[in-house]
């Protein structure tokens, strides 16, 4: 069941906003409105978004995803179109029940960090709870919970500006998960962190979310991180939602040029998998191996390949097992039958072609340009 659900949203600043949200409709675009003084942010944003999920909301500056997020939780009014939570029409809520909502359903979780400077770490992470109104003892046992959680036990007594950036961080995501809620919402939480550390922190979430299995819906404008955490990505330009997809359906079949021009930075050796570029094992049947054995069962190409893996299994780890030779790695499904062979060109292949994927890969016999003489000959065995 879709635990949060937008359905044709639209935010529009300025003037006349239910006009402008028409000719929005009729097919008017957010320039000709900026002319008159009208900021598109959000336009006809719809996506739902299931239970014990990451949801990533990915765009440049200024596209609309931190008033998209706002109209999740209920902080800005949507122009138009609806926002469900559990069901619920938040849009349809009065003051007191949104607020009942934000207070214990719904967390958000800022860039910078929106820590009190005077109160200990103890009683940051409690914050959220003394809004509920949760008793004292309560509160200090459910902020200490949570600070554990992140790996902060220890800390409970010290002062904000005793801790680094990414603590700090930590700090503002234990009072999050101390309120309980089911849903957290994540604006750039990670952006303001150094390199390293905003990699420790997207990987303390993927873990902690293993545990807590929390809807999340977390804003970033940087690719690698959007295809590190989401399960599932939507990417924005200009107020709009281009496309929504996995990590590998971002990368193998981008929507469109923009979305595309993104993928290049993106180490694709790490969100493509085994079971995307992989072809049929027709592919290396009839293939001689290096010591002269045909290969022509699904047996025979087991036995060859230098390596078995599943479909899941990330491309990087297929570098060295493609290094030895062999015709080609062996995939194979839960039972162990084979699925699929990956070759060293259709590796090559899907690294350096963003079209690289199960259509765009081409077998070295059809010419890759990339792929050296003696890749194809241990591929091939020619
Ligand atoms: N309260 C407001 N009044 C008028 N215009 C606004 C308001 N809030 C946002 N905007 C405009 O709406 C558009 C989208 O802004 P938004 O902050 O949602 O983008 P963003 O994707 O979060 O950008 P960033 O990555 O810089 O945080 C921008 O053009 C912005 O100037
Ligand atoms: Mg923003």
């Amino acid at each position: 069941m879709a635990k949060l659900r937008a359905e044709h949203l639209y935010k529009v600043f300025g003037r006349r906003p239910d006009e402008a949200v028409a000719q929005l409709e009729g097919g008017a675009d957010r320039e000709e409105l900026r002319a008159s003084g009208t900021t598109a942010a959000v336009v006809d944003a719809s996506f739902a978004v299931e239970a014990g999920q990451i949801f990533v909301v990915m765009g440049l500056s200024g596209s609309g995803k931190s008033t998209l997020l706002r109209m999740l939780n209920g902080l800005l009014e949507p122009t138009a179109g609806r926002v469900l939570f559990d069901d619920d029409d938040l849009t349809a809520l009065t003051p007191r029940g949104l607020r009942e909502v934000r207070s214990r359903k719904i967390s958000m979780v800022f860039q910078h960090f929106a820590l009190f400077p005077h109160r200990s770490v103890l009683e940051n992470a409690a914050y959220g709870l003394e809004v509920q109104g949760v008793p004292r003892d309560e509160r200090v046992r459910r902020a200490t919970e949570a600070l554990e959680l992140v790996g902060l036990a220890g800390w409970e007594k010290s002062w904000p500006d005793e801790l680094s950036g990414g603590m700090q961080q930590r700090v503002g995501l234990a009072r999050a998960l101390a309120t309980n809620a089911d849903m957290l919402l994540m604006d750039e939480s990670f952006s303001a962190l150094d390199p390293l550390i905003r990699r420790d922190m997207q990987d303390q979430l993927i873990q902690l979310q293993r545990r807590l299995k929390k809807t999340i819906v977390f804003i970033t404008h940087d690719l690698n991180e959007a295809m590190r955490l989401g399960d599932r990505i939507a990417v924005m330009r200009d107020g709009k939602i281009v496309q929504i997809g996995t990590a590998e359906d971002i990368l193998v079949t981008p929507a469109n040029d923009y979305v595309a021009s993104f993928t290049q930075d993106v180490d694709r050796s790490r969100v493509l998998t085994a079971g995307a570029i992989m072809s049929e094992p027709d592919e290396v049947l009839g293939t001689e191996t290096d010591d002269g054995t045909t290969l022509r069962t699904a047996q025979d190409v087991l036995a060859a390949a230098p390596a078995t893996v599943t479909e899941g299994t990330p491309i990087i780890e297929l570098f060295q097992p493609c290094s030895r030779s062999g015709v080609a790695v062996a995939v194979t499904n839960d039972d162990g039958a084979l699925t699929g062979v990956v070759t060293r060109a259709r590796l090559l292949a899907a690294l350096g072609d963003p079209d690289g994927g199960p259509d765009g890969a081409q077998p070295p016999s059809d010419g890759t340009p990339d792929a050296p003489e003696t890749t194809k000959k241990v591929i091939t065995g020619a």
